[in-house]
């Protein structure tokens, strides 16, 4: 059992005793109960106010709240909120027309969440498969990394290799090859000795894993090496996506522009459910009516948040201040890192980084610093064990991320 907060009040305690009893009990969250988010910050039940340090995994790149983005949901949910695909609507063309522009592909496929855009992408290589590249029927092979995290669905967990993830879930489904990540000469003697392959599935910095963030020259490599064997690049970007790294794709850093690009989170700032997958027509019209849909996907509501979202990552330039800002975090982490060796390692990319803690995996250290983080002020969440994820909203200030590491190092020097 990992330690509790001491200091909640009864409301709290009462909220977290609800979710306990009548909730499923798949996630094991910090006892905070927030009830409010503005920006940076978000609030607890007793008031206290937080900086926000996981951005809802990187959904919330926009900032809690951000009044464009619910001022599009508002008046859109006042006007019509579904119609299924079975009829047109008036804002999803628009909205296609502007991710498609935004991102630089001819088509897109509207879904809600990451890990349905994950499946849809693997179902689109397959078919592209099987009708362009003319792999026999049901012998398409999909190359995925180690230490993936792409969702939660059967498919997805069949290729992962986390154990939590994938025990008493099976069968899985098969058609997958794991090589390890960020590992060039891997990938050339797969696509080299196993027949059938249809695409490359890769997080072009692997987040839930601890923000493994691969050598230079890996995806560039990986692309040109996928174009060489008439393979397809699929980059999942669903948490580096969207400014996140400092470019608007984390891609983008080794100029790659993917065959099948994944996005979600971000893509309505943390407002409601928007997932995406864009490609250009050469494999995108292979998908014919009735082989893939999804009651809401593509609803006006999320077709007009969609677009809000991504004119305020433009108009507020928030990969440029990710960019700008995580250079400046990484600097002031690398310095307490100097004075206090808890910290083993400082990695990222724009303002998705983590710092290793000086404990093995199993320990509870990492959470007991959470727990301290939160005390004092800022919310983060351990990542598998002995990493914390340190990812705020892309509209975090200079002054801010100065006061954020005062915090982290005022948590980190009661352990020593
Ligand atoms: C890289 C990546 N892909 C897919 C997903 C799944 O997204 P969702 O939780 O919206 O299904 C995540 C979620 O963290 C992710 O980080």
């Amino acid at each position: 059992m990992k330690p509790t907060n001491s200091t909640l009040s009864s409301k709290s305690e009462e909220m977290i005793a609800k979710e306990n009893q009548y909730g499923a009990h798949n996630y094991h969250p910090l006892p905070v109960v927030l009830k409010r988010g503005e920006g940076v910050f978000v609030w607890d039940l007793e008031d206290k106010k937080y900086f926000d340090f996981l951005s809802a995994y990187s959904a919330v790149n926009q900032g809690h709240c951000h009044p464009k983005i619910v001022n599009a949901m508002i008046q859109q949910a006042q006007t019509l909120t579904l119609t299924s695909r079975a009829f047109y609507n008036n804002q999803l063309g628009n909205y296609e027309e502007y991710v498609t522009h935004y991102f630089d592909f001819d088509k897109v496929l509207p879904m809600n969440t990451g890990a349905e855009a994950v499946e849809t992408a693997l179902k689109l290589c397959r078919k592209w498969a099987y009708e362009v590249k003319g792999i026999p029927e049901n012998q398409a092979q999909i190359i995925v990394c180690e230490n993936n995290f792409h969702g939660r669905t059967t498919t997805i967990i069949s290729f992962s290799n986390d154990e939590t993830a994938r025990k008493s879930f099976g069968p899985f489904t098969s058609g997958f090859i794991k090589i390890p990540y960020d590992d060039i000469e891997a990938l050339e003697n797969a696509l080299q000795s196993t027949p059938n392959i249809a695409g490359f599935l890769v997080e072009p910095i692997q987040g839930e894993a601890g923000v493994y963030v691969p050598s230079d020259g890996y995806l560039a490599k990986a692309k040109a090496l996928c174009e060489q064997n008439n393979v397809l690049f699929i980059a999942d970007e669903v948490q580096t996506g969207i400014a996140r790294t400092g470019k608007l794709l984390a891609v983008h850093h080794e100029n790659v522009q993917p065959d099948i690009l994944i996005l979600g989170k971000a893509l309505s700032g943390g407002v409601y459910p928007v997932s995406a997958v864009l490609a250009n027509d050469a494999i995108m019209n292979v998908i014919k009516p009735g082989q893939h849909g999804s009651t809401f996907g593509g609803n006006p509501i999320a077709a007009a948040v969609a677009i809000a979202a991504l004119e305020v990552i433009k108009v507020e330039k928030l990969a440029e201040n990710a960019e700008r800002l995580g250079i400046i975090l990484r600097k002031g982490l690398n310095e307490i890192a100097q004075r206090n060796s808890l910290i083993t390692l400082v990695r990222g990319k724009g303002l998705l980084n983590a710092i290793v803690i000086n404990c093995d995996e199993e320990s509870d250290l990492a959470w007991e610093i959470c727990m301290k983080f939160s005390e004092y002020g800022l919310l983060a969440k351990p990542t598998h064990g002995n990493k914390i994820r340190l990812a705020p909203p892309l509209v975090i200030t200079e002054t801010q991320i100065q006061e954020c590491l005062v915090i982290i190092e005022k948590a980190l020097n009661d352990f020593k």
